[in-house]
């Protein structure tokens, strides 16, 4: 080594030896077994890399290592930096005739760039079989044109990794070409490329069709390629089928002709795509009917659905080009593409899934049925509708680096489908309501020791599955709206503008954002020019948590003294020097109201070794007026004050004046004391005290709020003697809000504000569960109606909005006959929302026999319920009183079944763990499902941050019914 090397390029060569260090590394000890020494010497390496003293021996001692190990085989999780992929030419034929045999096969050529000399091209390839004695391989342009082959192939089944050895090394700077003949079996897992079905009643047949879904790592399941977001280019895709299908595909079609030699058989080529990561690609082989939407000068746009279901497609092929075209104005770039398909898969494990120019969804999230789904579906399909076509600038146009950053895209779709929602649908309000909803799930979430920064390292696949959470979404989304509160319209938009610009076709980080949005801030003077968007944002991506900000006043000097730590749920964790945030703080007092103001007054700093400081706001009012911090629950923190100030919080939200704090700043306040009630930062008579005032509240927001936190404390006090207390209290708090709505009757059409749609439904399902008033009468009338219809299918009296609470307190209260009835219904229906609600209120029974035979059909692959939806009706059973133990020891006895009943399909465990772990709170049976996780240790392989969480939360409720049972009791008896 030259002793004058400068320190930049010792520092990228030191760099370079400990990723190539990793690799030998990873390679040895995996190979032989020993993932936890594995992980340590990762973790040291990696922080090798932020030290400086002693950098040249530290090369030295690395080159040495590397030079040692350097006769393994490659294990290194992520793929060589040596290659990348120009254009990927794929042609498959897709059988779909044989249901004995569901099969495809077909070429990957792939040019390909050598950056660095190699001896061997590794690609990922996973459950696929390659025809090695036809691979051929060559070098293209260049003098010294020379044919060259593939000697030997490797498999590393780690990291699905294809490795192929070369004749003659590849030499930096030249083109391959690499032709790889393979096939598969068209699986039924919902991942890669599969098959899919759906009923054809008129025909009375089964019918078969062909769908991709590729994120995060299932193209590698479809075709061999360079699996990973970083490696885009530009793919030309030919389908082969029979003739009585369509193909689709990212792009339109450019040609089709016929297939040389099976009869009946078609070639379709699709036009050349611009540079697409491989988890973008999609296409598909089916008979479905298409609507068309009418674009003036804009990308021909259709909607697909299977036959039957072609008249639920009006509402998303109306809906979809006015998101599009909000976007391009959002934005201020063009939709690149020259066609959008939606496509609604009959069979899909995810809400949707954003292709670029070939956007899957459930069935759920794209068909709208005006007689079967009620404004909540509405509103969801059009906020997935929305989210998705936002991907295609936000990871489409734009694609994170790797999947650290997969937030980039997640959290910002998130976050700008609000606005576009809003925008096109202003009489919803569904912005607040959206805003309130994703901080009440990150509230609760993150205040979790196991969650887990925005932004994070990944080594695996099950690690970025797991990454697809409320975290990278809902926690994304919030700080997004926190720094457009605070930079305000104009630089959130430029910043978010020439960010698009600057990376469209490329990748780009979170880094590459920040400056942007900086430079844009900077200019446009919405932050002082010694703050940067990054060391404020830093320190809301890569911590985890959110602070609890504690405010206390000085009455006399009109002072109040700021202090922050992180918010923890788990009490015997000391909080203190637990992190620090760059808070922006808005505020404003009981005379001022100026709650729209969210421009920050002042900020909460963190130094440059991450410690917060204290932080005075002078100018405040006397004793005699409140102060609230975080007008309109801006940023995600918590906000606890002295005791005065909580008095006089409660005194006007108590009073006639409790309209003057807005609904979002109540919904928070709301939240805010029924977590310290339950932490112990305040008393539960002070909480209670407080969300006394619902008696007067008419607004969906604080209703909200105060639900999401009584639903916690309902599902543990229900199974313990003092429920009664609990139940009249909680009847009595909701009578005046269900009277105002005027019960379950069927005023819908008369409500004005569409939120109160929403206000109505959530509190008829409360009263009916609670029995509060006319609510079960009613909704047994409704049923007795449906049931003496002469056809049922047809014609449902029951008001759509109440459809969910009617169904369930039918079941629950009914016995086989009526869970028979709905059981029908669901055969029959023929729109998913509908299938849905049943799905979900079948499992409001209270016949062990009839849950016990649920829980069984539901995994029952030759049963009616979708792989897909199997969720949904486990959550069902699972959440009620008596369906939880049922549920909670099918789940115990079953979990190695369950767990290849998904084979790791993303989300699925976790869904199942969210009912029961909020019902766990005894030590006995939080110790014992303890020890049922450590002896199936191999079933929770891949959903390890799922089953943290799930102790986590059993834990938390074991500490409240310790610590606060007693008192709550105490507290809510005088009320009652
Ligand atoms: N990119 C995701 C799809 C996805 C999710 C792929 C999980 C792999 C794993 C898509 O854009 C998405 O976010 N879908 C959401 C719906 C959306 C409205 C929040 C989903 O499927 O839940
Ligand atoms: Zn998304």
């Amino acid at each position: 080594m030259s002793p004058n090397i400068d320190n930049n390029t010792l520092r990228e060569r030191l760099n370079l030896s400990i990723s190539l260090l990793k690799e030998r590394v990873s390679a040895l000890l995996l190979l032989y077994d020993q993932p936890d020494l594995h992980k340590g010497i990762i973790r040291t390496l990696d922080s090798v890399v932020f030290r400086e003293r002693n950098m040249k021996w530290c090369h030295l001692f690395l080159t040495g290592l590397w030079l040692a190990t350097a006769n393994s085989s490659y294990n290194y999780y992520r793929l060589p930096s040596a290659l990348r992929p120009l254009k990927y030419d794929l042609r498959i034929l897709t059988q779909l005739e044989n249901p004995e045999d569901f099969r495809f096969g077909g070429t990957a050529k792939i040019l390909i760039k050598a950056l660095e000399n190699t001896n061997n091209i590794t690609l990922h390839s996973k459950d696929l079989t390659i025809d090695e004695s036809h691979i051929t391989l060559r070098q293209i342009g260049g003098e010294e044109k020379k044919d060259n082959c593939v000697i030997s192939t490797v498999v590393n089944p780690t990291h699905d990794f294809y490795i192929l050895n070369t004749c003659q090394e590849l030499l930096a700077g030249h083109v391959y070409e690499l032709n790889l003949p393979f096939s598969a079996k068209l699986n039924d897992q919902l991942e890669g490329y599969y098959r899919s079905s759906y009923f054809d009643s008129a025909a009375n047949e089964t019918r078969w069709i062909s769908i991709t879904h590729f994120e995060p790592a299932s193209a590698r399941l479809a075709f061999p390629c360079f699996d990973e977001p970083g490696y885009k280019a530009p793919f030309v895709i030919t389908l082969g089928y029979h003739k009585k299908f369509t193909g689709l595909s990212n792009m339109p079609v450019k040609e089709t002709k016929p297939h040389e030699s099976i009869p009946d058989y078609l070639w379709t080529e699709f036009q050349e795509s611009l540079p697409i990561s491989t988890y973008l690609v999609a296409y598909s082989v089916n008979d479905f009917s298409h609507k068309p939407s009418t674009l003036p000068n804009g990308a021909l746009f259709r909607t697909w659905a299977r036959p039957n279901a072609i008249d639920q497609c009006d509402y998303a092929s109306e809906f979809g080009p006015k998101v599009l075209k909000y976007y391009e104005e959002l934005f201020g770039i063009k939709f690149p593409l020259p066609k959008v398909d939606q496509f609604a898969v009959p069979d899909f494990n995810i809400g949707a899934m954003e292709n670029w120019g070939l956007v899957t969804y459930r069935e759920t999230a794209l068909l709208y049925s005006n007689e079967f789904s009620s404004l909540k579906d509405k509103q969801e399909l059009s906020n997935t509708v929305a989210h998705e076509l936002a991907h295609q600038w936000f990871g489409n146009l734009v694609t994170m680096k790797w999947w650290t950053d997969l937030w980039l895209k997640e959290g910002v779709a998130t976050y700008v489908a609000t606005l576009c929602v809003e925008y096109i649908h202003p009489e919803w309000r569904s912005m607040e309501l959206e805003s309130l909803s994703n901080l009440l799930a990150i509230f609760r979430k993150d205040s979790l020791e196991s969650s887990h920064p925005i932004s994070r390292p990944i080594e695996m696949v099950s690690q970025i599955s797991e990454s697809f959470d409320e975290i990278s979404y809902e926690k994304g989304s919030s700080v997004l709206r926190m720094m457009h509160l605070f930079l305000g319209e104009e630089s959130f938009r430029t910043g978010l503008k020439s960010y698009l610009e600057r990376y469209a076709y490329k990748n780009a980080e979170q880094d590459n954002l920040w400056e942007s949005l900086t430079q844009a801030a900077h200019k446009t003077g919405s932050l002082p020019k010694d703050y940067d968007i990054k060391t404020i944002m830093d320190s809301w991506t890569l911590q985890t948590g959110y602070p609890l900000v504690n405010v206390t006043r000085d009455y006399t000097t009109k002072t109040a003294k700021l202090s922050q730590d992180r918010y923890l749920l788990n009490t015997d964790k000391s909080r203190a020097g637990n992190g620090c945030w760059w808070v922006p703080l808005s505020y404003t007092t009981q005379e001022k109201k100026d709650f729209n103001n969210t421009a920050p007054k002042a900020w909460m700093e963190c130094s440059k070794t991450g410690e917060s400081q204290t932080k005075t706001i002078h100018d405040l009012p006397g004793p005699d007026q409140w102060v609230i911090f975080n007008n309109l629950l801006s940023s995600p923190y918590k906000v606890n004050y002295d005791a005065q100030n909580w008095k006089l919080l409660i005194e006007t939200l108590n009073s006639e004046q409790f309209q003057s704090i807005p609904v979002i700043n109540r919904a928070q306040l709301i939240d805010d004391v029924l977590y310290f009630g339950w932490t112990g930062e305040q008393d539960y008579e002070i909480a209670l005290r407080l969300i006394n005032y619902l008696h007067r509240e008419r607004e969906l927001l604080p209703w909200k709020s105060a639900f999401e936190n009584l639903k916690l404390l309902n599902r543990i006090v229900r199974q313990t003697p003092n429920f009664q207390f609990f139940r009249s209290y909680v009847k009595q708090l909701i009578t005046p809000i269900y009277e105002h709505v005027k019960g379950i009757n069927d005023t819908f059409s008369s409500i004005q504000q569409q939120d109160q749609i929403l206000l109505k439904s959530m509190v008829v399902d409360w009263a009916c569960q609670y029995q509060v008033a006319d609510c079960v009468p009613q909704a047994l009338a409704y049923y007795h109606n449906w049931r003496s219809e002469a056809n049922p299918d047809g014609k449902n009296p029951v008001p759509i909005n109440v459809r969910n609470t009617v169904y369930c307190t039918l079941i629950r209260l009914g016995s086989d006959e009526e869970w028979e009835f709905l059981w029908t219904r669901y055969k029959n229906s023929n729109v998913a929302a509908e299938k849905r609600t049943i799905l979900t209120a079948l499992g409001c029974s209270r016949e062990v026999w009839l849950l016990q035979r649920y829980l069984e059909l539901i995994f029952d692959p030759k049963e009616e319920i979708r792989k897909q939806d199997s969720k949904w009706a486990f959550q069902a059973v699972a959440k009620t009183e008596i369906g939880f133990l049922l549920a909670k020891k099918y789940f115990m006895d079953n979990v190695e079944f369950i767990n290849n009943f998904y084979h790791q399909l993303t989300r699925s465990l976790t869904r199942l763990l969210e009912p029961l772990e909020k019902q766990v709170f005894n030590r006995k049976d939080y110790n014992e499902f303890k020890e049922f996780v450590i002896n199936s240790k191999r079933s929770f392989k891949g959903s390890e941050e799922a089953i943290q969480r799930t102790l986590e939360v059993m834990l938390t409720n074991v500490q409240w019914k310790e610590r606060n049972y007693d008192q709550f009791t105490r507290a809510i008896k005088p009320l009652l």
